[in-house]
């Protein structure tokens, strides 16, 4: 089942998916024990993660929630491009997550396929199972379509045995780190985080099941887009939760 949420701007759209995520983190620490979250890199979900910080310090069940990451850019982890970066600086620095529970990759191995497959290993111990079932997993949409580091036309996008791969990307840094397709169709949510006028085009592809953010379908679960005015207007009438 796919939804769409529509929003003035970002800051509507961020608050409203951060008390979201927040239920959803207690509805999975109820029902499991635990609450697996996926996160997206780039500038859209920084607000998210801001939000988290400022307005759910103490309600989202941080000591059984597990961070990981969609996908990396393959820099230092202390460099500005990296998604690791955003997040420790937006998130991590400000709220009480036990480190044990914070699975960055690690982007000091060589060569790259070195990182991929070290994620990979840590995925296949932390989840039982043929495929990891992530209970969240945030995603953003490129202009062009991309989500994670799967680019249009690439081989990391039609990876189907690996859990993670290496990305090439059109832009720097060119060398990426990714959940593939199947993990991320495996997911029990997923949500997109989608703002601006530059991603109405690919938007309206994506829904229409265009490419790489188009092909994200969960075999078991729910896909979310969240989006403001600016790249949802021209949307047809689709089905909007308030
Ligand atoms: C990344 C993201 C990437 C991002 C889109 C949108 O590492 O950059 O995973 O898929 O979500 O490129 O980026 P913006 O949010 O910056 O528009």
């Amino acid at each position: 089942m796919i939804k769409l949420h529509r929003f003035p701007d970002l800051e509507a759209l961020s608050r409203t998916a951060a008390q979201a995520l927040t239920t959803v983190a207690k509805a999975c620490l109820a029902a499991q024990g635990r609450f697996t979250l996926a996160l997206s890199g780039g500038s859209t979900p920084r607000c998210l993660y801001e939000v988290l910080a400022t307005d759910h310090p103490a309600d989202l069940p941080w000591s059984a929630t597990h961070l990981f990451w969609g996908d990396e850019r393959y820099v230092p982890a202390d460099d500005p491009a990296s998604n690791y970066r955003l997040v420790r600086e937006a998130l991590l620095d400000h709220v009480p997550l036990p480190p044990a529970n914070i699975h960055p990759l690690d982007t000091t191995q060589a060569p790259v396929e070195i990182v991929a497959a070290s994620y990979e290993t840590t995925l296949r111990e932390f989840f039982i199972g043929d495929w990891p079932r992530f209970d969240l997993v945030l995603l953003g949409l490129g202009d062009d379509g991309h989500t994670a580091s799967l680019f249009p036309g690439t081989s990391a996008f039609i990876e189907q045995q690996r859990w993670v791969t290496v990305g090439e990307a059109p832009l720097a840094p060119l060398i990426r780190l990714t959940l593939t397709l199947p993990v991320l169709n495996h997911a029990a949510r997923v949500w997109f985080l989608v703002a601006g006028t530059s991603k109405q085009k690919a938007l309206q592809r994506a829904l229409k099941g265009e490419g790489p953010a188009g092909a994200v379908r969960p075999v078991a679960g729910e896909v979310i887009w969240w989006v403001d005015e600016a790249a949802g207007a021209g949307l047809p009438a689709l089905t909007e939760v308030p």
